[in-house]
């Protein structure tokens, strides 16, 4: 089965699932926190138009929906869609697949794409890119996350001991394909560095004061490449 494929019926179970584990929980907690920085800056520089890809139930696309001037998503399951609608007044939806058919909006200056590349397969990585860069305008913002790193500390460390992991997107990688699909790496914000082992995945450790203090080390910029999820931004060259 495609990662296309992959969330068709699970509109009503998604955000259950992310806020039930401690991990994601985290994960979904620093991404808003860094996405919320961005856009902030890049409205000041002038971003008004925006596109959730695979916008799922609206995680991303609620926070665009409060300050873009115009705001698209589109996501391939009615489902999920369904569920993002509700939370997001102000946003256009489409569910269609952008890599047959284009949507019917003018290029937009930024396009986000989270909890997608890390999951999916290559042949759609490399796909997904082609579209989203037909749909920004010239020198517009490509802002994604990538939640699969192979190269986590942790995984890092389980391979020591013989574990094998699926995933497959480590940093290197993932500037390859944005590089030959026409994107240049502009920063890349690292999350989780220090959860280095499974033991420390538990919520009073995840929300404690520690978890902010050792998060600054995820930060060091050439540190992003060994953290579990980073959110980065690119630009369409
Ligand atoms: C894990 S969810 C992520 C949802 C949301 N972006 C988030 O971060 O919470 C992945 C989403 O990608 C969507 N998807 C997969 N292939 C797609 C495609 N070719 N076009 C649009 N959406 C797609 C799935 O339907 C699913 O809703």
């Amino acid at each position: 089965m495609s990662y296309r494929d992959s969330h068709l019926e699970k509109g009503a179970d998604y955000d259950l699932a992310l806020a039930r584990d401690p991990f994601d929980a985290y994960m979904a907690r620093r991404e808003r926190e860094i996405v919320v920085a961005i856009l902030a800056r890049l409205q000041r520089a002038g971003v008004r138009r925006t596109l959730d890809f695979a916008c799922g139930t609206g995680r991303i696309t609620q926070l665009l929906d409060g300050v873009a001037e115009a705001c698209f998503a589109v996501d391939v399951s009615a489902s999920m869609v369904a569920e993002a609608r509700a939370k997001c007044p102000r946003t256009q939806f489409f569910i269609q697949d952008i890599i047959d058919t284009p949507l019917p909006i003018a290029p937009v200056q930024l396009v986000t794409a989270f909890r997608f590349f890390g999951n999916a397969e290559d042949s759609l990585r490399a796909r997904v890119l082609e579209a989203i860069r037909r749909s920004l305008a010239p020198g517009g913002y490509l802002l994604l996350n990538d939640h699969e790193n192979p190269w986590a500390l942790q995984r890092l460390l389980r391979r020591l001991v013989g574990e094998r992991a699926q995933a497959d997107l480590h940093h290197w990688k993932l500037r390859r394909l944005l590089r030959h699909a026409g994107f240049r790496v502009r920063r890349a914000f690292g999350i989780g560095l220090w959860i280095y082992r499974a033991k420390l995945e538990r919520p009073d450790v995840l929300n404690s004061r520690w978890a902010d203090v050792l998060e600054l080390l995820s930060r060091v910029p050439f540190l992003s490449r060994f953290c579990p999820d980073a959110v980065i931004l690119a630009q369409r060259t």
